[in-house]
């Protein structure tokens, strides 16, 4: 059975005595409230908080991710952070190819694909996101341009590795906008992209893979797309940042 996900998605938000404060209400929530026994809360916060917050978390029903790694295991690159790093301070996921990484600091598929492949080497699990913008969308390739993001930076791994991968579909749309995808847009491209990895991997091992939808989740339209057979949960921003609200989004599953 695919595991689902709640995973929220701080980016650049709240300071540190903030975050403690979020960090404990979610988990605290989460302890109490959520039974569902296939579902993972992950918590993508900013990378200054990682070790410290790995030491709060006390239960197996939330875990942290980084929002960014850097694909060399060490060296010279001022200012950026390996999967070796992350991985020694608690880290069990990595968020990678978040389009506002992909618009501001121009990431190329290609440079994606090696941040893959350095988090899969330290069997971390990457949450790899794609998903078009709305011109691609009204010109009707939006299909065919997220599927090439997955033909990219992803169909050069093994049928073993691809299974540790989560995708995280995120129309570009509706990041920040309170514009979301409907259930039916949501449901119609996460098949597209399941059927993409099937023609790679073939139907079992693309069934077994979690492909989430982000893009202005809130707690009033969580159940509706986690309700849609392909997706597997959600990756949330701007609700991630109240207690009770992602906590709620955690909840919603079938
Ligand atoms: O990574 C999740 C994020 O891009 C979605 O943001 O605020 O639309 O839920 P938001």
């Amino acid at each position: 059975m695919r595991k689902k996900y709640a995973a929220g998605n701080w980016k650049m938000n709240k300071t540190f005595e903030e975050g403690q404060i979020l960090l404990s209400e979610v988990v605290n929530m989460v302890k109490d409230e959520l039974t569902h026994p296939n579902v993972q809360v992950v918590l993508g916060v900013p990378f200054p908080y990682l070790s410290t917050f790995s030491k709060l978390v006390d239960t197996p029903k939330v875990a942290l991710a980084a929002q960014n790694c850097y694909p060399k295991a060490s060296g010279a690159y001022t200012g950026e952070v390996s999967v070796p790093m992350l991985k020694s301070v608690g880290v069990k996921y990595v968020i990678i190819g978040h389009s506002e990484r992909r618009e501001y600091f121009a990431e190329s598929d290609a440079f994606i694909a090696e941040k893959v492949d350095a988090i899969l080497a330290e069997g971390l699990t990457p949450i790899f996101c794609c998903g078009e913008t709305l011109s691609q969308r009204e010109a009707g390739i939006h299909f065919d341009f997220v599927k090439g993001q997955l033909t990219n930076s992803l169909f050069h791994l093994s049928e073993e590795a691809i299974q540790q991968v989560v995708i995280a579909y995120e129309p570009i749309w509706a990041i920040g906008t309170g514009v979301t995808a409907s259930s039916d847009q949501a449901q119609e491209m996460h098949k597209v992209l399941r059927d993409h990895l099937a023609s790679k991997y073939g139907a079992a091992v693309a069934e077994e893979i979690s492909i989430l939808y982000g893009g202005s989740v809130n707690a009033g339209n969580a159940e509706e797309l986690f309700s849609q057979p392909d997706v597997d949960g959600g990756l949330v921003g701007g609700a991630s940042l109240k207690s009770r609200d992602f906590t709620d989004i955690s909840k919603s599953f079938p």
